[in-house]
């Protein structure tokens, strides 16, 4: 029997030149650059279980959401808990911050690179194993604090070179807004319940919020026409609202107030926002979040504001492709060790395990193969310099360290070679 990788999941490898986003150099270049972010804005990472109990997600993100109600991946262990392998990130970090006591110590900024898993139907930038960066502020309840997490989220993109973003922005105002809204839409949509769509039809039953974000042309028709919250806000909100675009205009950061932009998470409250391109097809969000102030007392902590974002690395990665960006080339040895016989093997596996203790990265084949060869395979490498070790270069300690791009040969002693490779890295 083949055993083949699941639908909905990739293998990344080191690097794949047919699918080359899912080469492991590449994740790893991106992965150093959002690492790099967090620190500068302050954000700190966190690692939290890979799943957690089913109810966690049910009351943070919401039994009527799509992700709880169809695509979580539950099940019982042998304890017979219901346990989910966590869909996304921020309720997991909430648990984990709430457990440790950490509410007491506020503010508090997280991040995590971690797995999440939604039982999707699998098409181009959409998994059902995909990987997020996400950061999570606890504990300020700012205008400057919403417009960091959409910087930082930016900073991330604009440091990868990618070109022709807009922020999606949008302000759901809080409880009472939104339930005098929900009633607002209700009575519109219900009106003109027949020309909805089916899957709205259920929609105006269960969430009719979301019925906003429907891509189908009939509800497209039916959309133009509905109410919008930002008539709803009241005036802290709108002057909430007015003072995070004042700071993203400060920012340059292109946004679009879009009043439909209302997210398929049940916890947000306030400010909503994506990021959006064009240039990954039908999935066109490369990353979103929002404020959810009422989360954290909601999971059985005090009442603690809080704005996060998530962004997807498969789209991230998809998108530098598609638009081309200047991409890290694979690293590659600094040299590659030749030796000729057995007791030049000997020796230059010595010399590689104390270059590479040193922090020196070092190719040395075990196939003790012809100088021919071995010199085709450090040049196929890109090794920066080649040193071939034979008989006599172990009798005087001479040897000539070959640079591969210009075929200069320098001569150097071998108690020489450490302070010749740091010079040259
Ligand atoms: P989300 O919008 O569901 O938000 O996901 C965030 C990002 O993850 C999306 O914009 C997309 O880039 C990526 N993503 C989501 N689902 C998939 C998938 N099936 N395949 C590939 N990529 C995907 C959240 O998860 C929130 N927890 C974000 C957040 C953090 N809000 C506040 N704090």
């Amino acid at each position: 029997m083949k055993f083949q990788a699941l639908p909905g999941v990739f293998d990344i490898l080191p690097e794949d030149p047919k699918n080359p986003w899912k080469s492991s150099f590449l994740w790893q270049y991106v992965e150093e650059k959002a690492r790099i972010l967090s620190k500068n804005f302050e954000f700190e990472e966190i690692r939290t279980p890979l799943f957690e109990r089913t109810e966690l997600f049910a009351r943070s993100v919401g039994e009527e959401t799509d992700i709880v109600s169809k695509e979580m991946y539950t099940f019982e262990d042998r304890g017979q808990r219901s346990l989910t392998l966590r869909p996304e990130g921020t309720a997991p970090v909430i648990r984990a911050f709430l457990e440790k006591g950490l509410q007491h110590s506020l503010p508090k900024k997280y991040y995590y690179i971690s797995s999440m898993f939604r039982y999707e139907r699998a098409q181009k930038g959409r998994y059902r194993q995909h990987h997020q960066f996400g950061a999570e502020a606890f504990g300020i309840k700012s205008p400057a604090q919403d417009a960091e997490i959409i910087h930082l989220a930016c900073s991330l993109y604009q440091t990868l070179g990618l070109k022709n973003l807009n922020v999606s922005l949008n302000c759901l105002g809080d409880t009472s807004v939104r339930e005098t809204y929900h009633k607002e839409l209700v009575t519109y949509f219900s009106d003109i319940q027949d020309s909805l769509s089916q899957e709205s039809q259920t929609r105006l039953k269960v969430n009719p919020l979301r019925i906003l974000d429907s891509k189908q042309q009939e509800d497209i028709n039916a959309l133009k026409k509905a109410p919008s919250i930002l008539d709803f806000l009241d005036k802290d909100s709108l002057d909430y609202f007015n003072e995070v675009q004042y700071y993203l205009s400060n920012l340059d950061i292109a946004y679009s107030v879009n009043p439909k932009l209302v997210r398929g998470l049940d916890y947000y409250t306030g400010t909503v926002f994506e990021i959006i391109t064009e240039d990954l097809g039908a999935q066109s969000s490369l990353g979103g979040g929002g404020r959810y102030d009422h989360l954290i007392q909601k999971l059985g902590g005090p009442d603690i504001p809080a704005v996060g974002f998530g962004t997807g690395l498969e789209r991230i990665l998809q998108t530098m492709l598609t638009q081309n960006v200047s991409l890290p080339e694979p690293s590659t040895p600094l040299v590659a060790l030749i030796p000729l016989g057995d007791q030049a093997f000997s020796k230059c596996f010595i010399l590689a395990s104390q270059l590479r203790t040193q922090g020196f990265a070092i190719h040395m084949d075990f196939r003790k193969r012809s100088l021919n060869k071995a010199m085709q395979q450090a040049d196929q490498m890109n090794a920066r310099y080649a040193l071939v070790l034979g008989e006599r270069e172990l009798e005087t300690k001479q040897v000539d360290i070959k640079d591969l791009s210009t075929g200069q040969k320098t001569a150097i002693h071998l108690d020489n070679i450490i302070p010749f490779l740091t010079k040259a890295s």
